[in-house]
């Protein structure tokens, strides 16, 4: 039963909550999570309100070693939660004013839960930014390490998930080197953004106490305060950010993941995943399945799904806080979750993949070299379009044929075109053709080094 005394904002009420309501109200069975961030906040509050003279020294001491109490309890499992209490804050105050009496009745004066809930979400995002990019980083280093030895081992290249020219195995690895890495500059982006201190805005219209903003954001280790408190109260952009960052690094999880159900298939066998991170079949017992890379894939619905459930939340709130903001914590925590799990799996099964390079080389397909004999004939003078003309003719011919560009008669080139000559057959080598894409960022295994250099450069910043 609820007790509407109880309540902190019973004053004006005369009737009981609705125990259906107490529970539809209650966010406490997800923002408790927020509860380390909710006592640091409460903690700096307190050390404010003694310098802006609206407590005693002793009543901060009080209130600090109170605070310290409540987070003890809460470490050691032995607070006691209650839907009664609401969300964190009321629930760390409500325990705070038991064992301290009286002076817990302060810690809220001049404060709002809507600065108050907004400075815990940023604060907990600081953290949880951390996090993601400790996992991305550990990935993109798994990634290197693979590609490292790969620098010549040639395998086909897609596009339109067909054949299309020689790459290496570790220009393949390294494409995904660098989508995480813009990953990590995303995250370090948006948390440049979201570094910025709320508290002091109280409900809205900003704080009628002497507060001193920037000394809370100096304790805090916020970069800067707020400009307006009736956008800070109310701002979520740094949710919605945090979880289109998180979307679109899982976007990256996720082709990664198609990419290796494919290239680990019997079509394919391009690669062989470990044990570890494979599952039987139930009836088949042949079976090795890539559960991980497909639940992998399957979240990464999930996580877009936070971010389009959230923005959805956002649109058409009228200014300034709002009950519905309540709602930015499930997607938040939600999208971080899946993502450092998806993170940690995929790290984890890319370091121990092997990859077999007899079979991708076996898998190459001639007509990847159709491109280098266009080439051939630009080196000796034909203009573009006509070289490709003609070595599609060539591929055509070989259809008809039913043989391969390197098995075609010298003489059926020559007929193509007078520029072929003996030599015509140096060009046909998957290897020379590896070589000769040079350009910055392109396959050749001198080009692939370089980028290996720059990949490594990447990891030791910062
Ligand atoms: N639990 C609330 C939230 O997460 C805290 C802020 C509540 N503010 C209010 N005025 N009811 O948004």
């Amino acid at each position: 039963m609820s007790d509407k005394t109880q309540k902190p904002w019973g004053g004006r009420f005369a009737g009981e909550v609705d125990r259906l309501m107490e529970q539809f109200n209650a966010s406490i069975g997800f923002d408790r999570r927020l509860w380390q961030e909710d006592i640091e906040g409460s903690r700096a509050y307190a050390e404010a309100l003694a310098r802006a003279g609206v407590i005693t020294g002793e009543e901060c001491k009080t209130l600090l070693d109170g605070l310290d109490r409540v987070a003890a309890e809460i470490e050691s499992g032995q607070f006691a939660w209650s839907e009664a209490d609401e969300d964190i804050h009321m629930a760390v105050e409500r325990r705070l004013t038991e064992i301290v009496g009286p002076p817990g009745g302060k810690i809220h004066t001049g404060r709002s839960r809507n600065d108050q809930v907004a400075t815990d979400m940023r604060l907990w995002c600081k953290g949880a930014t951390g996090t993601v990019l400790e996992k991305l980083r550990s990935l993109q280093s798994a990634l290197l390490e693979q590609a490292r030895p790969l620098v010549r081992t040639l395998m086909p290249g897609f596009t339109h998930l067909q054949q299309a020219q020689v790459i290496s195995a570790a220009h393949y690895l390294l494409s995904f080197f660098w989508m995480f890495e813009r990953d990590r500059d995303r995250f370090r982006d948006f948390a440049r953004r979201a570094d910025v201190l709320p508290l002091g805005s109280g409900a809205l219209a900003g704080s009628a106490i002497e507060i001193d903003r920037e000394f809370l954001a100096r304790r805090l280790g916020f970069a800067s305060v707020s400009q307006n408190s009736l956008d800070a109260v109310s701002d979520r952009d740094f949710a919605a950010e945090f979880i289109a960052a998180a979307s679109l690094a899982m976007i990256h999880l996720s082709r990664l993941a198609e990419d290796l159900i494919i290239y680990s298939s019997a079509g394919y066998r391009f690669i062989e995943l470990s044990d570890a991170f494979t599952t039987g079949s139930s009836l088949m017992p042949q079976k090795k399945n890539p559960d991980s890379l497909e639940l992998v894939r399957g979240k990464t619905g999930r996580v877009i799904g936070d971010l389009a459930g959230f923005l959805t939340t956002l649109k058409g709130l009228p200014s300034t806080y709002n009950k519905d903001l309540q709602e930015d914590k499930e997607p938040l925590f939600d999208s971080f979750d899946t993502l450092v799990k998806s993170l940690a799996v995929t790290a984890r099964l890319v370091a121990t993949l092997k990859f077999n390079s007899e079979a991708m080389a076996a898998c190459l397909d001639d007509f990847l070299l159709a491109t280098d004999l266009a080439d051939y004939l630009v080196a000796k003078g034909l203009p573009f379009r006509q070289a490709h003309m003609v070595v599609g003719k060539l591929v055509r011919e070989c259809e008809t044929r039913r043989t391969s560009l390197k098995d075609l008669p010298l003489d059926v080139y020559t007929s193509a075109s007078e520029l072929f000559a003996e030599d015509v057959k140096e060009v046909l080598d998957f290897s020379s053709s590896l070589a000769s894409r040079k350009s910055h960022g392109g396959t050749a295994p001198e080009a692939v080094e370089e980028q290996i250099s720059q990949a490594e450069r990447a990891l030791a910043a910062e």
